[in-house]
C-alpha cells in the first residue's frame, strides 16, 4: 500500500462543506460551493487581522469545520420534543415505517461533535444507477435519503391509479427527505433517467442531523415565514413544511441572482434588503455592443420573485440583483411545485399585472427583448 499524504485540514474543510450542504440543501451544488470557500476565505482573513471581527452573516453561515461542528452541538441541545410532532394534513397518515426510529434520549452521549461529523461522512455512501433504476418506490418505507451527485431523474406520482410525471432533477438536488422527515410512506417514485451516482445517507443519521436542524430552522424562521404576504393563505403546517425545505442565500450589493433567459431552478422570498428586477432594452446598447437593462420593479422584504420562470416553464423573464447585502430564503423546483399550490392564484394574479406594469412604464410599443429569446 502507497502512503497518500493527506494535507493536514483537508478532511475538516470537506467536512465542512458536506455538513452545510446536507443542513441548508442549497438549489446547486457548485454555486454553494463557491460562495461557502469564498466566504471561508474572507472570514479567515479577517480573522487575522486583530481584533478579530466576526464574519458577516455569521449568523447564518458557518464557515468551516469548527463552527459546523459547533452547530452541530448547538443542535443538540434543542428542544427534542419539537421533533417527533405528528405534522398534520398530507402527512397525518403517521405509520411506522422503520423499526430504527431516532430517539434523541436514547443516543449516546457524544461528547466531541468531531466525532458526530465524522459519522456523518462515514454514514454516506455512493449509490451508482443505471437508466430506468427506480431508486425510489412510492409507497415503501423510507431508508435513505439521497443527495444528486449527477444524472437525470424523473419524479413520479401515482394518485387515483394514475401515475404522472411532477417534475425532474437534472444532475443536482437531492431527495427522499419526506418519509425520513415525516415517518411516511414515500411520496413519490423516483426514476433515473440517464446513469448516476447518488449520496446516500442513512434515515438514523439523517434524522440525527437534519431533523434536529429542522427543528432549529423552523424557531430561527417561523415568525418571519408568517409575516410573508404570499403564505399567509397556507395552514401552520404548510408553512412549516416550508421552513424545512428553505435554504437561505446571502448576495453582495450588485450581486445578479437572476439570469434573464437562463433555465430556472429556484423561488426566491427577501428576508432582507433589496432586490432589482431589469429586463434588457432592445434598442440602447452599451459600449460593448450588449443590450442595456432598464429597471422594472423592486422587490422588498418579505416579497417574492423567481416564480414567473417556474409557473409558465420559460425561461427567466427578466434578471434580479442584489441592492446592498441581501439575504433570500431559496426554494428548489421541486418544492415549489409541492408545497406552493395553493398560492398559485395569488401569483397568477400578480403576474397577469406584469405586462400591465411594463405597458405602464415603456408605452404599448415596448423596446424590452421577448425574455423567450
Ligand atoms: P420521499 O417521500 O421520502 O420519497 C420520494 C421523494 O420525492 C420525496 O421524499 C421528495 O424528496 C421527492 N419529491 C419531489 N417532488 C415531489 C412531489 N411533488 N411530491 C412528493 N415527493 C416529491
Ligand atoms: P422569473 O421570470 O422567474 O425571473 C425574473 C423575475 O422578475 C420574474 O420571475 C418575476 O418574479 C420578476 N418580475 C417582476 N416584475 C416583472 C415583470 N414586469 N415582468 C417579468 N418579470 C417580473
Amino acid at each position: 500500500m502507497s502512503h497518500i499524504q493527506i494535507p493536514p485540514g483537508l478532511t475538516e474543510l470537506l467536512q465542512g462543506y458536506t455538513v452545510e450542504v446536507l443542513r441548508q440543501r442549497p438549489p446547486d451544488l457548485v454555486d454553494f460551493a463557491v460562495d461557502y470557500f469564498t466566504r471561508l476565505r474572507e472570514a479567515r482573513s479577517r480573522a487575522s487581522t486583530p481584533p478579530a471581527a466576526p464574519p458577516s452573516g455569521s449568523q447564518d453561515f458557518d464557515p468551516g469545520a469548527g463552527l459546523v461542528a459547533d452547530a452541530v452541538a448547538d443542535s443538540e441541545s434543542e428542544d427534542e420534543e419539537e421533533l417527533d410532532v405528528p405534522i398534520p394534513g398530507r402527512f397525518d397518515r403517521r405509520v411506522s415505517v422503520c423499526a430504527e426510529t431516532y430517539n434523541p434520549d436514547e443516543e449516546e452521549e457524544d461528547t466531541d461533535p468531531r466525532e458526530q461529523l465524522s459519522q456523518v461522512l462515514d454514514a454516506m455512501f455512493e449509490r451508482t444507477v443505471k437508466v430506468d433504476e427506480h431508486v425510489i418506490d412510492q409507497g415503501d418505507d423510507g431508508d435513505n435519503f439521497y443527495v444528486i451527485e449527477r444524472g437525470t431523474y424523473d419524479i413520479l406520482v401515482t394518485k387515483d391509479n394514475q401515475t404522472r410525471s411532477v417534475g425532474q432533477y437534472d444532475n443536482h438536488g437531492s431527495f427522499g427527505e419526506l418519509a425520513l422527515m415525516y415517518n411516511t410512506p414515500r411520496a413519490a417514485t423516483i426514476v433515473a433517467t440517464s446513469e448516476g451516482s447518488l449520496w446516500g445517507l442513512d434515515r438514523v443519521t439523517f434524522r440525527r442531523i437534519i431533523v434536529k436542524n429542522n427543528a432549529k430552522k423552523r424557531k430561527m424562521f417561523e415568525s418571519f415565514i408568517e409575516s410573508v404576504p404570499l403564505l399567509k393563505s397556507l395552514e401552520v403546517s404548510e408553512r412549516m413544511k416550508i421552513v424545512d425545505v428553505i435554504g437561505e442565500k446571502v448576495y453582495k450589493d450588485g450581486e445578479r441572482i437572476i439570469t434573464q433567459g437562463e433555465k430556472a431552478d429556484s423561488f426566491y422570498i427577501i428576508e432582507s434588503g433589496e432586490v432589482s428586477i431589469l429586463i434588457k432594452s432592445k434598442t440602447k446598447v452599451n459600449k460593448d455592443g450588449e443590450n442595456q437593462e432598464v429597471e422594472i420593479a423592486r422587490c422588498h422584504k418579505g416579497q417574492y420573485f423567481g416564480e414567473l420562470a417556474l409557473v409558465t416553464n420559460k425561461p427567466r423573464a427578466a434578471s434580479a440583483y442584489a441592492v446592498g447585502d441581501v439575504k433570500c430564503l431559496v426554494m428548489d423546483v421541486q418544492a415549489f411545485e409541492r408545497l406552493l399550490g395553493p398560492c398559485m392564484d395569488i401569483m397568477k394574479r400578480n403576474i397577469s399585472h406584469y405586462e400591465e406594469q411594463l405597458v405602464k412604464m415603456f408605452g404599448s410599443s415596448m423596446d424590452l427583448i421577448d425574455p423567450g429569446q
